[in-house]
């Protein structure tokens, strides 16, 4: 009997990256798995990839619309949820003097405000007990240059886990973050960046790291079903960091 059994779980940002390979674990483990990304063909392709019983969905977290339009799908063919992993996120290095609105609003949106819509929409749907795990970063407690609203949207998200927990504990719903370090997914291709700076920039990072390597996605979605499970059910409001001692050591 896997770990999921019998259980329902939404994945934003399960189309690559992280929320992929937990898609994978979570399907493996026996739960039954809808996903949300943005772009149609790499939901598509998710889709394929992970086979006939994933609710594959394209849906814009930033969109109040969307999710409430995913949550009618979700219902009409789980019923309900025990699970949300709330992890879609984009990340935009910018030195901070050019830091403009654009720039604020594109994180917040996704990052913040796109965990708050996945929430919101999703928790009519959330059994008693449920789970949610929300995608944080160990850069809420670090300073990294370039990622200053990258790093707030995020510490944002970790405040959100504490006051989400104390909120929805009367309802069986407990809170968790993940806080992944360095870990190799397609999000680096999406830095806006060219490929010679991404792997300079990753150079200088992974120079940091006690572990010495990049951490993969499949490790991060171990601790994701951790949190998502029975396995971690007296942890409310708590932040799991994963990042190979960059943080902590
Ligand atoms: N990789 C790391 O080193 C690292 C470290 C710390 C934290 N994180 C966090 O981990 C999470 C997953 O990132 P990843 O590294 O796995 O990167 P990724 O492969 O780029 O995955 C990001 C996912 O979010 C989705 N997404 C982005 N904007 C969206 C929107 N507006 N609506 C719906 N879905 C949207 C993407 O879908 P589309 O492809 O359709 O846009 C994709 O499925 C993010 O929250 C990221 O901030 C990553």
């Amino acid at each position: 009997m896997g770990r999921l059994t019998g259980k329902t779980a939404l994945i934003t940002g399960g189309t690559t990256g992280i929320g992929l390979a937990t898609a994978r674990l979570f399907l493996e483990e026996g739960a039954r798995v809808a996903i949300i990304g943005q772009d149609a063909q790499r939901v598509e392709a998710a889709g394929k990839e992970l086979g006939e019983g994933v609710l594959a969905l394209r849906a814009d977290v930033t969109s109040a619309a969307d999710m409430v339009a995913a949550a009618a799908r979700i219902r009409a063919l789980f019923g309900s949820l025990d699970v949300v992993f709330a992890n879609a996120g984009i990340a935009q290095p910018m030195q901070f003097s050019d830091v403009d609105a654009r720039h604020i609003d594109s994180q917040v949106d996704v990052n913040f405000k796109g965990v708050i819509h996945t929430v919101q929409c999703m928790l009519p749907l959330l059994n008693n007990p449920a789970s949610v795990v929300l995608t944080g970063t160990t850069l809420a407690e670090q300073g990294v240059a370039g990622l200053s609203v990258y790093s707030a949207t995020k510490a944002a998200v970790r405040s959100l886990a504490r006051t989400l927990s104390t909120e929805l504990a009367p309802r069986g719903v407990r809170v968790n973050v993940i806080s992944p370090g360095l870990i190799e997914t397609p999000i680096y291709g999406k830095l806006g960046l060219p490929p010679d700076a991404v792997q300079a920039w990753a150079g200088q990072l992974v120079a940091k790291v006690p572990a010495a390597r990049f951490g993969q996605a499949d490790e991060v979605a171990k601790a994701v079903l951790f949190l998502a499970s029975d396995d971690s059910s007296y942890m409310m409001g708590e932040n799991v960091v994963f990042d190979g001692g960059m943080a902590t050591l």
